[in-house]
């Protein structure tokens, strides 16, 4: 198979078309298999995939030093093909709490150079704070990076969950690669301002959350258990009768999956690819099986008439609940 490339904005350079997030290889959605998670990394860049997502913060390190584990057993040729993209800012203590945000440069320096060491590599692809850090300016945050980018240790700049104002301000400071950000058929709400803006400043998008942190891969059920640590255990999509009514979408958007002889998970990575050029959809597989259905999404075509199909399964705000709990969403510059 060849994989098809998109360009992370008018800076950044040429991905795969799909990238891989490896988050849920350490945290977030209760365990995972280590040996499992790096065939999964190795089989991902076999089949053409050059953008592993990662952040310091992913069970504080674990998911750095898998993927650095990932890098070194596999063949030199897969290595070098290999992007990193990188968050930090995301403070945490040892049992695992939240404790805030640092995007000061002397900490953003300090952070590049820790994920290095756990990487094993000797520069970062596209490095971005988790979150806007309310009490640093985005300039200073931003100008941090492109100080490591002129000594070389990152390649490129991104950004991650801020809106339109905050791309702005980081985009008059250095030119910015990407903005990573939850983007699904039932998360449409970087289309009003903040996609016209990246757009308009040449600047890629890296989204998340494809498939809704699996609520719409076709795989949930409701008597899925969650462990106290999942975040869907705590996400207001997945709790009671919000999840009745987004299941009921999912069972909405098989239908015309089973048309096209597709997946449910298929169709909605499809839809986001269909969304522009310009965006890049991460999956979050940890599984060969998984990444290999991800993968066919890219096999599929969608007409504008499956298009216009697909949003009248699911239209535009039809998920019930927030994508993330409130104090969580109060964290978020993207949805001031
Ligand atoms: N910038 C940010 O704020 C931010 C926030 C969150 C994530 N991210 C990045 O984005 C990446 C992707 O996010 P995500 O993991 O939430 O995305 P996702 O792809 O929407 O969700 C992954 C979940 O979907 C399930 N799933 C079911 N079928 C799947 C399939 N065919 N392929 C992949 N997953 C399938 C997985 O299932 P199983 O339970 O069966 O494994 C996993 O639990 C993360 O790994 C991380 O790197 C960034």
């Amino acid at each position: 198979m060849t994989m098809r490339t998109r360009n992370l904005g008018t800076t950044g350079p040429a991905v795969s078309a799909l990238g891989l997030g490896c988050m849920g290889m350490s945290a977030l959605y209760g365990d995972a298999d280590r040996a499992e998670s790096i065939a999964t990394i190795h089989a991902a860049l076999e089949a053409g995939v050059t953008l592993l997502d990662t952040g310091d913060f992913y069970a504080m390190g674990h998911n750095e030093m898998l993927i650095g584990e990932a890098l070194r057993t596999a063949p030199a040729a897969l290595r070098e093909q290999a992007l990193t993209s990188v968050k930090f800012g995301a403070l945490r203590d040892p049992e695992g709490n939240w404790v805030g945000y640092d995007g000061r440069p002397a900490a953003v320096k300090n952070f590049a150079a820790y994920s290095l060491q756990r990487l094993g590599v000797d520069h970062i692809d596209v490095y971005r704070i988790a979150r806007l850090d309310p009490d640093v300016p985005i300039e200073e945050t931003v100008g941090a990076i492109a100080e490591l980018i002129e000594k070389g240790y990152v390649r490129h700049v991104g950004l991650s969950e801020v809106g339109a104002e905050t791309i702005r301000r980081a985009a008059a400071t250095a030119p910015i690669a990407d903005l990573q950000i939850e983007y699904s058929l039932i998360s449409r709400g970087i289309e009003r301002d903040i996609l016209p803006t990246t757009r308009e400043l040449g600047i890629g998008i890296t989204a998340y959350g494809v498939l809704s942190r699996g609520l719409i891969s076709g795989h949930f059920s409701r008597d899925r258990q969650l462990a106290a640590n999942d975040f869907r255990a705590h996400s207001p999509r997945f709790q009671g009768e919000n999840l009745q009514h987004n299941l009921n979408l999912v069972e909405a958007l098989r239908k015309i999956a089973e048309q096209k002889g597709v997946s449910v998970a298929q169709i909605a990575i499809a839809w986001v690819l269909a969304q522009g050029e310009d965006i890049v959809p991460l999956v979050g597989a940890r599984t060969r099986e998984r990444l290999s259905e991800s993968l066919g999404a890219l096999d599929v075509t969608l007409d504008a008439a499956d298009l216009a199909a697909i949003e009248e399964a699911v239209p535009a705000d039809a998920a019930a609940g927030d994508r993330y709990p409130s104090a969580q969403l109060a964290h978020l510059d993207s949805e001031r």
